[in-house]
């Protein structure tokens, strides 16, 4: 019985181990059919510049002419005039990956022709059309072993319905009647052919492009974000997601951060391309890595305090609510020191976005020789909500503070009453403390994007755990065909803090 109890213990935990295992995505990148749609657009332009490089080899053979004989042909110099992919379509095969189909697309290929044949020796052109060309191409997506996504052809064929040539010459006549088996003969070498250009294509552009994804990306001299896939790319019915880590970690020490991250609901939208989940996970990891690097402390000192403010920071002023501290150090200029003193922590549920942080105030009276004599701790509860805003590739927010709520802690002074601070303190916060903290977050963090991709047409909203984003991309790696909007969204991209979204 004990046995058999333990078991199930065993069991009980073993299952728990494989629950905890898998973990949640701190930031999920979507890419919706509009998206897919986009980058179909996108691809079929580049493959048809790389088909129409395609080099076709010479062909050969032979056929027999009554009374003369076997006569051998040759179709040389085959030049690709043109490749022109008209029609494509793309689909989501859930849980494998992705189908491209090509239908009618069609070629023209120009060439020389020589035949030789004892006393028949001639040569002329050719002009090939080749019709109804389809091609289907199969792609799987999966993540290398530093989590950035890799893409492979896990399939490719090729059929083409109709060549025509056209000889012409002296004797073009005569080969013209032998069409039929030039045409199969060259519809084989083309077929062999566009599949190859097809998966060099995805492993040397499109691979390669998907690599530029920044798995970390460096912040500041503190903290760099983690956007390694945690598992491949996953194809639904409906979009394409990459669930990332998207967590904060320490430049210095990475630690492992002491909160799971929280499921998130990520509905199903198609207005726009792309779809961004960063959940509450993100952002306080960003607070817990800052803050346990201890770079989460301001200090605010009598030059930042404005000119119009007749309440200075020193003794003199201070005696108003601490008479003693006059007495103790008259007229002293005085300094407050401000840090968390736990990890700011945000809350995200539907249409708001507010933290409760705890502060610690710790006031000093600076002394002639600039030493520091701490004179009282005061505790700060606060409550602040957040707004956050998105610029073409990066993730930003400001703050604004609500109620504060103050509470001595620890007096060098004697005894006072905190409540005389509580308007004085305020205004330290919101005129002071709280600009600096936006300015910083103004500048933001990086989008997990890949490179040459923009993002415009926001859209943001908060829900339960996290915050939803919503963009329509533009690849902007087509060179030499800048228009006046390439050029405008180019200088967004540059310029981010003069075309802030919200
Ligand atoms: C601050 O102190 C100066 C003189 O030391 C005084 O003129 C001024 O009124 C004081 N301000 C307040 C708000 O007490
Ligand atoms: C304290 O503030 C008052 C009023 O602004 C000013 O007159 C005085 O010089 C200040 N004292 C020090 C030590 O900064
Ligand atoms: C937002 O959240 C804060 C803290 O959780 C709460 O006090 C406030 O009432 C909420 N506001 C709205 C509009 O839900
Ligand atoms: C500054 O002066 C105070 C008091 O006169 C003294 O206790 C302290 O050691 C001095 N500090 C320095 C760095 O000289």
């Amino acid at each position: 019985m004990a046995l058999r109890r333990l078991a199930l213990a065993a069991l009980v935990l073993a299952i728990g181990a494989v629950l905890a295992g898998a973990t949640n995505p701190g930031f999920v990148g979507r890419i919706s059919l509009k998206g897919l749609d986009y980058a179909r657009q996108e691809g079929i332009a580049a493959l048809q510049k790389e088909l129409a490089k395609l080099k076709l080899p010479d062909f050969s053979g032979s056929f027999k002419v009554k009374v003369i004989g076997k006569v051998n042909y040759q179709f040389y110099s085959l030049n690709l005039r043109s490749f022109q992919l008209p029609s494509s379509q793309i689909a989501l095969i859930p849980n494998v990956g992705l189908k491209v189909s090509i239908t009618n697309a069609f070629a023209q290929v120009t060439g020389k022709w020589k035949v030789k044949k004892r006393f028949i020796r001639d040569h002329g052109s050719f002009d090939l059309k080749v019709e109804g060309l389809s091609i289907s191409i199969g792609l799987k997506l999966g993540s290398d072993i530093s989590g950035r996504p890799t893409i492979t052809t896990s399939g490719c064929s090729t059929h083409i319905s109709n060549v025509r040539v056209h000889i012409s010459g002296k004797f073009g006549w005569l080969y013209n009647l032998f069409h039929k088996k030039i045409e199969s003969s060259f519809r084989k070498t083309m077929e062999s052919k566009v599949c190859g250009v097809v998966s060099s294509s995805v492993s040397t552009k499109l691979q390669p492009f998907l690599q530029t994804l920044p798995v970390t990306v460096k912040i500041d001299k503190v903290a760099g974000i983690d956007y390694s896939l945690v598992t491949p790319p996953v194809a639904t019915a409906q979009s394409l997601d990459a669930n990332l880590k998207g967590e904060f970690f320490s430049l210095a020490h990475r630690s492992s951060v002491p909160f799971p991250p929280p499921a998130v609901a990520f509905p199903v939208e198609h207005d726009r391309m792309v779809y961004f989940a960063a959940s509450s996970y993100f952002f306080n990891t960003a607070g817990f890595v800052y803050h346990t690097a201890g770079a989460l402390v301001f200090e605010i000192t009598d030059d930042m305090i404005p000119k119009e403010f007749k309440f200075h920071l020193n003794t003199s002023n201070f005696s108003a609510f601490i008479p003693q501290l006059e007495k103790m150090y008259p007229d002293k200029p005085m300094k407050l020191r401000i840090r968390t003193s736990s990890a700011p922590f945000l809350i995200i549920t539907p249409g708001n976005l507010s933290l409760t942080p705890v502060l610690d105030v710790q006031a000093y009276v600076i002394l002639p020789n600039t030493s520091l004599v701490p004179v009282f701790l005061l505790g700060v509860a606060s409550s602040v909500s957040a707004k956050i805003t998105v610029s073409p590739a990066r993730i930003g927010g400001t703050l604004e503070l609500g109620k504060i709520q103050l509470s001595l802690k620890h007096s060098d002074v004697g005894p006072f009453s905190v409540q005389l601070l509580q308007a004085l303190m305020n205004f330290y916060c919101s005129t002071i403390l709280i600009p600096r903290i936006n300015a910083r977050l103004k500048e933001g963090f990086p989008l997990p994007l890949p490179s040459h991709i923009q993002l415009s047409n926001f859209i943001i909203q908060s829900r339960q755990n996290f915050l939803l984003i919503g963009a329509d991309v533009r690849y902007q790696g087509r060179r030499g065909q800048d228009t006046a909007k390439d050029r405008y969204e180019k200088e967004m991209f540059l310029f981010p803090e003069q075309h802030r979204a919200l």
